[in-house]
């Protein structure tokens, strides 16, 4: 395949991912030990994608000192800021000023929040020998309710675009990947608000133009909510998805640069253990992302949560479906479930009595 340029929405401001990305954009959260979208650009690149521009809003200038010239990672990359949030095809238009590529080559348009390992280049194929105007990647989820609602008839042509609707009519959903038609993009409003979910891609249906849909059924996850976060963090560590971000599979934890487990403590199911984080004897870790400098103490049980930099969670405290602020305190013995939450710097006073109410 021709070289490939790419342009990548990571402007949004990651509400559902917060206390995280109060201090950090989502596409920058360590995961699996790497800046999310390392393991975008690593992909991408695989499939014939040398130039990317990025379409930056939220915490813009936080892109360009990880990413620099995109040297490092076999790319070029461009950095476009959009001053107010323009929306995602407000923000695809802004980009594609930086875009090389003539009027009728296909230009890729990723989603910054996506792990999947459909395979692009088959997606490109499918666009190009279609001569559509947009191929939306689709795959099928228990719950659209959440995403763009995408039936297509036999031929793969997509018949609707349905974003968000409490009503949808199939399982089948836009998966956040796009391969447009450059002439398409460019006939998207200049400098205004404009939303692809429920403007651009309703209106080319509408006008007949062909959107076509590359429906697969690989690996696919959108990293936007706590617990979504958590799982492509846990499913990169164990191999349930291969990055060529990653040296390879780490099993059952990943320890980076200064971590020091206690050899009493377990630590498992997928876990990262951040640099200079500590686990204490008794501790007990699954699935779960200790980020940089935090500490475990004994007897504390953390599954399937996030502890922020610096954040201490005291003995005995147990943390299952939680997400702990940069350098919070968990005092010893509470118990966080369920989605909970705790801001950054917050100390929750420790809870000296165990109740027999306590389950
Ligand atoms: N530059 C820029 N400017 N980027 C934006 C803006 C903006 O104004 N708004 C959103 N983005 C970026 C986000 O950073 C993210 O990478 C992407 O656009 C999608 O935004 P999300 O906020 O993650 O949307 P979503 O997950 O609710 O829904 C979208 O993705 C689903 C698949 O995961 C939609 O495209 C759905 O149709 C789709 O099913
Ligand atoms: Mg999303």
């Amino acid at each position: 395949m021709p070289d490939l340029e790419a342009i990548l929405l990571v402007g949004g401001q990651g509400t559902r991912l917060r206390p995280l990305t109060l201090g950090t954009p989502k596409p920058l959260l360590p995961t699996a030990g790497v800046p999310f979208l390392a393991h975008q650009l690593a992909r991408a690149r695989s499939f014939g994608v040398r130039r990317i521009v990025f379409a930056t809003s939220y915490k813009a200038a936080m892109f360009e000192p990880v990413f620099g010239d995109g040297a490092a990672f076999g790319l070029s990359i461009e950095y476009m800021t959009e001053e107010t949030p323009l929306g995602t095809g407000g923000a695809i238009r802004n980009a594609a000023q930086a875009l090389g590529s003539p009027p009728d080559a296909p230009v890729l348009v990723l989603n910054g929040d996506i792990l999947s390992g459909h395979d692009i280049g088959d997606q490109v194929r499918t666009h190009v020998a279609g001569q559509a105007a947009v191929t939306l990647h689709l795959t099928e989820v228990d719950d659209p309710t959440r995403f763009g609602c995408v039936p297509t008839d036999g031929d793969g042509r997509v018949t609707a675009f349905l974003e968000k609707t409490p009503d949808p009519v199939t399982n089948r959903i836009n998966a956040g990947c796009y391969v447009f038609t450059r002439s398409v993009i460019d006939a998207i409003p200049e400098g205004e608000v404009v939303s692809v979910e429920r403007q651009t891609f309703p209106g080319l249906i509408e006008s007949g133009a062909l959107v076509l849909g590359y429906a697969d059924r690989t690996y696919w996850l959108d990293v936007g909510t706590p617990a979504a976060f958590v799982k492509g963090s846990r499913d990169l560590v164990l191999g349930r998805l291969a990055s060529p971000a990653l040296p390879g599979p780490a099993g059952e934890r990943l320890l980076l640069a200064g971590a020091e487990v206690a050899p009493e403590a377990e630590v498992g199911g997928g876990t990262v253990v951040g640099a200079g984080a500590r686990v204490f004897a008794g501790a007990s870790v699954s699935g779960s992302i200790l980020l940089d400098g935090c500490v475990v103490e004994e007897g504390a049980v953390v599954s399937d949560s996030v502890v922020g930099a610096g954040a201490r969670v005291c003995a005995g405290a147990v943390l299952r479906d939680a997400m702990v602020g940069d350098r919070a305190v968990v005092g010893c013995h509470n118990e966080l479930q369920a989605g909970a939450r705790i801001w950054p710097e917050v100390e929750l006073p420790a809870r000296a009595v165990r109740f027999s109410s306590d389950v």
